[in-house]
Order: C-alpha cells, then sequence, then structure tokens
C-alpha cells in the first residue's frame, strides 16, 4: 500500500495501474475509520482491481469551526485500518494541496440540498461537492463508494456526477452499525459514555417506528420518532423527515411514493448526529 499526499504523486501512481488497464475504485473519507469505511473499501476492493482511499477533513463542508477543530484525525491508525482491507493506495493530501486557491466554485443541487441538512448545515454540500468533484478529477475512478448512513450526501453526489457527465459509476453502501444498534460514525468517539448510552435511543427508536408505520399513518409515525426524542433528556432533535428516498422532499402519506425514508439528525450533547431508516423500497 502507497500513501501519497500530492495530486501529481497520486496521478503517476495512478497513470501506471490504468495503462495496464487496471480498474480503480475510490473511497472519499475524512478518516477516523472505522467498520463503516472498511465495509466501503472491502467492497471497492472486490469490485476494482485497484482501491484509493482518500483521508481529508475538508474545511470547507464545515459550517461550524468548532467541528472542524474537533473532528478526530487518526491517520497512523486509519492507514493500519487500510493495509488489512487490501486498499492500493492511501491518499492524504494537505489543505494547501486540495485548496491551492480558493474554491469559489457554487454547485446548485435544488431541491435536493435545500432540505434537511442543506436546510440545516448552509454550504455543507458545496463543500462536499468542491471536494468530492476535486478527488474525482484527481482520481479518475471507475467506480466511487459512498454510505447511505448519508443518505442526502449520496443522492448529492449523483446529481453531480449526473451534472459534470462524468465517466463514473456510484455505487451506495449500507449503514454499518455498532452490535446494539447505533449507527457507526467518527463523531461516535467525542462521546462521554452516558452520551453514548442515551445516542442509542436513536436507532431503538427508529427501529421500533418501523413497526409502528405498519399500522399508523405518516403523521402519526413522524410524532413517534419526535416524541421519543424529545422525551431523552440530553437528545435534542434538529429534525425528523420521512421523505421520497428520490427527490428527498417530504411527502405526507405512505401511498406517495415507492421509497420511503425517515432521516434524522440530532445533537448528543455537543455531538451532532445522523441516521436514516427505509420505511419502503418496492
Ligand atoms: P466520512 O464521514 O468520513 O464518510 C466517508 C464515507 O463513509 C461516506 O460515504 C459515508 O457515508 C460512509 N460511512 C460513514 N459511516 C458509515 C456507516 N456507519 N455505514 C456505512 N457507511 C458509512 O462523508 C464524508 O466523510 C465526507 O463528506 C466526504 C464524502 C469524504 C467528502 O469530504
Amino acid at each position: 500500500m502507497k500513501v501519497v499526499t500530492t495530486k501529481n504523486g497520486l496521478k503517476s501512481i495512478l497513470d501506471t495501474f490504468r495503462g495496464e488497464g487496471r480498474s480503480i475504485g475510490l473511497v472519499p473519507t475524512m478518516g477516523a475509520l472505522h467498520e463503516g469505511h472498511a465495509s466501503l473499501v472491502r467492497r471497492s476492493v472486490r469490485e476494482n482491481d485497484v482501491t484509493v482511499v482518500s483521508v481529508f477533513v475538508n474545511p470547507t463542508q464545515f459550517n461550524d469551526k468548532n467541528d472542524l477543530k474537533n473532528y478526530p484525525r487518526t491517520l497512523e491508525a486509519d492507514c493500519v485500518l487500510l493495509g488489512k482491507e487490501g486498499a492500493s493506495v492511501v491518499f492524504a493530501p494537505s489543505v494547501e494541496e486540495m485548496y491551492p486557491e480558493e474554491d469559489t466554485r457554487v454547485f446548485s443541487f435544488a431541491p435536493l440540498d435545500t432540505v434537511m441538512e442543506g436546510a440545516c448545515r448552509p454550504g455543507h454540500f458545496n463543500g462536499v461537492a468542491q471536494i468530492v468533484s476535486k478527488l474525482f478529477y484527481a482520481v479518475e475512478p471507475d467506480r466511487a463508494y459512498f454510505g447511505e448512513k448519508d443518505f442526502q450526501q449520496l443522492a448529492i453526489i449523483r446529481e453531480m456526477v449526473r451534472q459534470l457527465e462524468l465517466p463514473l459509476q456510484i455505487v451506495p453502501c449500507p449503514i454499518v452499525r455498532e452490535a446494539d444498534g447505533l449507527a457507526m460514525s467518527s463523531r461516535n468517539t467525542l462521546l462521554s459514555a452516558e452520551e453514548r448510552e442515551r445516542a442509542l435511543t436513536i436507532s431503538r427508536t427508529l427501529f421500533s417506528s418501523l413497526d409502528y408505520a405498519k399500522s399508523n399513518a405518516l403523521d402519526a409515525t413522524m410524532a413517534f420518532v419526535e416524541d421519543a426524542i424529545n422525551a431523552t433528556p440530553g437528545l435534542e432533535l434538529e429534525y425528523y423527515r420521512i421523505v421520497d428516498g428520490n427527490t428527498l422532499q417530504d411527502i405526507s402519506s405512505w401511498d406517495e411514493s415507492e421509497y420511503v425514508v425517515g432521516c434524522i439528525a440530532l445533537f448528543c450533547g455537543k455531538v451532532r448526529l445522523i441516521d436514516n431508516i427505509v420505511y419502503k423500497n418496492n
């Protein structure tokens, strides 16, 4: 496994692989890797000759300076994990390498980016599109892997690939959870033991809402989730939305869409967590 920090270094390695006719998979990450990331890497290793994993905490997608400052950075441990999983190249550039000058590009993914995370974190998806497009240009992968944990991000990346007419395939990967159900996240390491316990209410509530939804209307199911979160001290709900899984727009009844997903964002203490659950996909 090679670790490179510059776009030129990356290009010379990848040009060699491409010259040999090898397929390239890309897994973009911000590091502090866990089993969720590892599942994406394993899938890419299975489906491609070469797997590139980028590890870069992208400043332009953070709308909160403290969140950027506190974001866990564990490159050495990340490289150990990636070596075990069979990644071929780790791309770990500096901020100056990725942004030698200010990126002034403004993307528009409306209406996908005007709801949920897009509404709560102004500029977030523009920053995601800036860095992911730069990574796509630098790597020119055949396939790129994204987790359904960041459900809206996945929809937005697909839309970006469509708008920019990039010749690559986006591969969605299922959410990986801890044994007790909590969706894995780099931010989970920032939770105290007590907060970690409270955070469990999120996945428990989402899973029990699946049952509840079988015999209740959509509105009532939304209230069921909101009430359970609001009743848990230490959790502060930002939103719960039940949306069409393709358009990400709110729906008002179960019949309104063939693909129905519930998306939640909340603060557990100072740590912002997101999760989602599929009610229907047929
Ligand atoms: P990061 O949060 O590090 O996540 C990297 C990838 O891992 C994303 O596609 C995310 O959806 C996926 N992932 C994270 N936790 C997961 C889990 N529990 N199960 C399955 N997949 C999971 O998302 C980002 O970084 C950044 O926004 C990035 C795309 C790298 C751009 O900076």
